[in-house]
Formats: structure tokens, C-alpha cells, sequence
């Protein structure tokens, strides 16, 4: 089943010409090692979700959207593709900025109706895998003739003070339902430091998972087969990897559970049995009980009356709320509900 992701070799292309530009962090991130010491030390263990994403856990992730379980790429991307005119129309953007752009195939329903625009738009797809971004640029470039790209290199974790500030409208993009991985400050905190960078006549369009029946949010983190699995137990490797650590993903299994109370989906790695772990780079074991779980990732899921709620607190008036007919998904146009004056 998984066929399409070892032989997954990626297309070569012509040497890089774009540079992209790295973007300083404004403040520390914690690295592996920190939040190895934090997250697996002392209990109830956990690890940031950022560090699924290798090379082999962006495949995974690839192919979880395509499970039959997990609608919510699919349903941003009929959604972006039905409304992408109003957008473009209503943002009129000289520049799109993404966050977390991966391969920018939802962002190409946007570009689309920019070709109508008839006149320069520059994308800044900012993300942290650099051979993503180089590909990613050359091939947009061919595809839009009229497109500039500027790739931006770095971590949005690491605060947005370093990132150029272009001329012009800017719609900014956080697509995926990404925001649901943050935690309720974090959010709020990422959602208001884009806010405080945004002038009149700026954008954010934004996707968010939506509260729905139990039954569908739990296959869609556990589909059938076994993808989503996988994906978390891909991390173990990752650590293996980057902590000479020696987790055995045999001894763990893939737990994902609705916790209704908090509306979020929670996944977890659960150990099999009682075992030890060596984690080299912190030059310790940690003990793992029979069924002691470590949490991988939380994935929030909203209600219209919380997303509002979440939009209005970090600043921002909505211009046009999208969804199906099913409610599964939000697609939100906004912008900042007061602008500061031009410094
Ligand atoms: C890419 C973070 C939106 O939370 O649904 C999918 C990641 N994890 N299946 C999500 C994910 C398990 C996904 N996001």
C-alpha cells in the first residue's frame, strides 16, 4: 500500500536559480533535543507535532488525504476551487504569503483566478523543507508566467518580525486546518502576531476542521488502512534518528481519540508493554509502563461560534465565511478589525 511512497523519487529539475530567503527566528524555537528533554523525560509524555514531517512522514501525510476516512483536504480543496474568484476579487492581492506552503497545490485554485487580475502578483510560499521550496518555485514559475515567487525559508513558530514586509496588498494564507495543532495561546498568540503585521487592505483566508459526529472525526484519524498509523509511528524513527534513540515501533501502537470535552481529536503512541527506551543524545532510559501513551498531537476542531470567537480575539473581522453543505469545514476571508496607522 504504501508503493507510492518509497518509490516516490522526486522529479529533478534544473539547477536552483531562485534563493530563498531565510528567515531569522524572532525568538528561540526549541530544537529536537530541548523538546526531547521536555516532552519525553517526565510524564505524561509528549512531541511537538512538527516533527512528523521528514521526508518519508510528508509522503504519509500525503496519503492519508488521499484515505476515503480523512475529508478535510479534499473538502479545502473544493472549496478554494468554488470560491477562489470571490477571494482574489474581494482581496485583490499584489502578493500571497503562505505559511506552511508544502507543495502549494490547494494555492494553485488562487493563482488561477489571479490570471484574471492581469497585472505582477508575487507568492512568498514560507515554509522549512528548502528542496520543497525550490522545486515548488521553478515549477509555478513555468506554470504563471506572470507570477514571481520569492521563497521564504524558516519556521513561523519563530515569530514573523524577520519576514519581509512587501509593497502593496498582501492575502496571507494558513490553509490545512494547521491551526487546529495549536494550543488555544498558541493560536491565538500566531493569529495575532500575523494580525499586528497586516495593513489595510491585507487578507487572511484560513481553513479550520470543524466539531462533527464523533464517529467521522474518529475514522478520519483512523483510517482503515492504517495510514495514519504509519504517519505517527514514523515518528519514532524520526527520534530514532535524530536523538540516537533506539524506540522500537513494534512495541508501540496508534491511538487517536475524540476527547469531546476539549473538541479536539488526540493522538497518541501507547506502549504494548512495559520497556525501556535509550535516548543517546540525552544520555538517558526512560521506562515505559504497559499502556502508557505519549501524545503526539492535538488537532482542534471548532464550531462556528469558536472560530468566530478565536478570530475576534486575535483582531479580525470576517469578510466571508465559507463551508459545505455538510458543515464538515471552515473556509474564512478576514481581516484585521482596526488597522494601525502607517508608521
Ligand atoms: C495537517 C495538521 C491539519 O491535524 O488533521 C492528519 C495532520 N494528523 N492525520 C490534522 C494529521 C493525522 C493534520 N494537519
Amino acid at each position: 500500500m504504501h508503493k507510492t511512497l518509497t518509490d516516490g523519487a522526486r522529479q529533478q529539475l534544473p539547477p536552483d536559480r531562485i534563493n530563498c530567503f531565510r528567515v531569522a527566528p524572532s525568538r528561540p524555537v526549541p530544537n529536537l533535543l530541548q523538546d526531547a528533554r521536555s516532552g519525553l523525560l517526565e510524564r505524561p509524555r509528549s512531541m511537538p507535532p512538527k516533527y512528523f514531517y521528514d521526508d518519508r512522514g510528508a509522503r504519509l501525510f500525503d496519503a492519508i488525504c488521499d484515505t476515503r476516512e480523512y475529508y478535510p483536504t479534499r473538502t479545502e480543496d473544493a472549496l478554494l476551487q468554488q470560491h477562489a474568484r470571490e477571494i482574489i476579487d474581494l482581496a485583490r492581492p499584489d502578493h500571497i504569503l503562505e505559511f506552511g506552503s508544502g507543495t502549494s497545490r490547494k494555492t494553485r485554485h488562487l493563482l488561477d483566478a489571479c490570471a484574471g487580475l492581469n497585472r505582477p502578483v508575487t507568492y512568498w510560499p514560507f515554509d522549512v523543507c528548502e528542496p520543497v521550496l525550490g522545486e515548488i518555485s521553478h515549477a509555478l514559475m513555468q506554470d504563471y508566467d506572470w507570477l514571481n515567487v520569492r521563497p521564504l525559508l524558516g519556521d513561523y513558530h519563530a515569530g514573523l518580525d524577520a519576514l519581509p514586509v512587501p509593497e502593496g496588498s498582501c492575502l496571507y494564507l494558513f490553509l490545512g486546518g494547521t491551526i487546529g495543532n495549536f494550543d488555544s495561546p498558541d493560536a491565538h498568540r500566531f493569529l495575532k502576531e500575523t494580525c499586528n503585521r497586516m495593513r489595510a487592505g491585507d487578507h487572511l483566508v484560513m481553513g479550520a476542521d470543524r466539531v462533527k459526529a464523533h464517529a467521522v472525526l474518529h475514522a478520519a484519524y483512523n483510517d482503515s488502512d492504517g495510514i495514519t498509523a504509519e504517519f505517527n509511528l514514523n515518528l519514532l524513527k524520526v527520534l530514532n534518528r535524530g536523538l540516537d534513540a533506539d524506540f522500537d515501533p513494534g512495541r508501540f501502537s496508534h491511538s487517536a481519540v475524540y476527547n469531546a470535552a476539549r473538541e479536539q481529536i488526540e493522538m497518541y503512541l501507547v506502549a504494548r508493554e512495559r520497556h525501556q527506551v535509550r535516548i543517546g543524545a540525552l544520555g538517558s532510559v526512560i521506562r515505559f509502563l504497559d499502556g502508557e501513551s505519549m501524545l503526539t498531537e492535538i488537532s482542534r476542531k471548532f464550531s462556528l461560534e469558536s472560530l468566530q470567537a478565536m478570530l475576534t480575539a486575535a483582531g479580525y473581522t470576517l469578510d466571508r465565511h465559507y463551508q459545505p453543505d455538510n458543515g464538515y469545514y471552515s473556509l474564512v476571508l478576514t481581516r484585521p478589525a482596526s488597522v494601525r496607522s502607517e508608521v
